[in-house]
């Protein structure tokens, strides 16, 4: 199938495909989607064959209005209404229990539904025209990292989804951050832009997934089931240097002296790019600002994938505030290799 670019003025076009049961790519602030009618049983199939996505990896699905929650999720506590005062539309996705309309094809076989009101416009419009519940997972392959514009999408989806709405480069660049809302305690599942301490301050204390937690088991299975697979994987082998600024660098440019020249790169911030003795050197963003390194993580991920270097050093991050969420899947993209400077 040949897949349709659309601009906000075909929106009208990309919602009759959705309409029909198709598959249409979209923005959000955190990263692309890959939107279908989260009501149809036949539509959310499609998402996980496009993406070759195991079936027990259940969607979130995507609402415009608040008061359109009820018809898919049950038992809204109060605490989870506090949480979409502060955080919708935003980053953040709720997990609830579900209504019986929303079929086991869109939430992996679970008995709860994960819902997230996008803050982006385009999003916005293509819900609330459609007048559908939008399932969408991140548009990319599974195992690649997530699509921060639209030319990720393609690189990874052309051919196999009818259709991807462009709306320009995201905003944040990371995952929404889940929280468990169904049971008393509200748990978060996967770190994101709305942290641990932001949660707490609207309803009091939040507990982690023990799977996030440095120690983790590798026997231990974390409730998101998403979680559990491995993710965001660059070709070359991704190694984390933990430590102080400084010896950070010293560290990296020593290993680079047994790298061969034209098979490594580093993955610098714009304080260190030119302490390095390596021709591959690409920037993540600032470490005055966290919110850059989370906008361009993905970005290198893919670029350095196509440069086919072999070997990555990056620096490391602090895991406080949004550091915990970049760390997340920076972690996960180096398979947990980390030194420590
Ligand atoms: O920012 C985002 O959340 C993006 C944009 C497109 O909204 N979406 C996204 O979707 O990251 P996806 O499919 O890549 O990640 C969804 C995660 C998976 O880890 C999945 O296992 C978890 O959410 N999830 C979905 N429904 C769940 C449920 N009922 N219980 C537990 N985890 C759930
Ligand atoms: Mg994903």
């Amino acid at each position: 199938m040949e897949t349709k670019i659309y601009k906000e003025a075909n929106l009208i076009e990309a919602i009759q495909v959705l309409k029909e049961g198709g598959l249409v790519a979209f923005p959000t602030e955190t990263v692309y989607g890959l939107g279908a009618d989260a009501l149809k049983k036949e539509a959310s199939k499609k998402i996980y064959e496009a993406k070759g996505r195991p079936s027990d990896n259940p969607l979130i699905v995507h609402i415009a209005r608040e008061e359109d929650l009820s018809r898919i999720a049950k038992n809204i506590s109060l605490d989870a209404q506090k949480l979409m005062k502060a955080f919708w539309p935003g980053p953040l996705t709720l997990i609830f229990k579900k209504q019986d309309i929303v079929p086991y094809e869109t939430t992996g076989g679970l008995d709860t539904v994960a819902v997230r009101m996008p803050n982006h416009k385009l999003a916005l419009r293509l819900i609330e025209e459609s007048g559908l519940f939008l399932a969408a997972p991140s548009a990319n392959t599974s195992g690649r990292p997530s699509p921060t514009c639209a030319a990720h999408v393609l690189e990874d989806l052309s051919g196999k989804i009818d259709g991807v709405l462009d709306g320009g480069e995201v905003n944040l660049g990371l995952e929404s951050t889940i929280v468990d809302v169904s049971s008393k305690e509200a748990v978060i599942l996967r770190p994101g832009f709305i942290t641990k301490e932001m949660l707490e301050k609207v309803i009091g204390n939040v507990q982690l997934d023990p799977t996030l937690l440095e120690g983790a088991k590798e026997n231990m299975k974390p409730k998101a089931p998403g979680m559990k697979y491995k993710h965001y994987a660059p070709k070359g082998n991704l190694t984390i240097v933990m430590g102080e600024t400084s010896q950070v660098v010293n560290k990296i440019n020593t290993l680079l002296l047994s790298s061969p020249k034209d098979k490594v790169a580093v993955i610098a911030t714009e304080e260190t790019k030119d302490l390095y003795q390596c021709n591959q050197v690409r920037v993540i963003g600032t470490r005055k600002d966290e919110a850059t390194i989370a906008a361009h993580l993905y970005r290198i991920l893919r670029e350095l994938d196509e440069l086919g270097v072999e070997i990555i050093y990056s620096e490391g991050f602090s895991e406080s505030g949004l550091g915990f969420a970049i760390m997340n899947r920076l972690v996960k993209a180096a398979g947990h290799q980390i030194i420590y400077a």
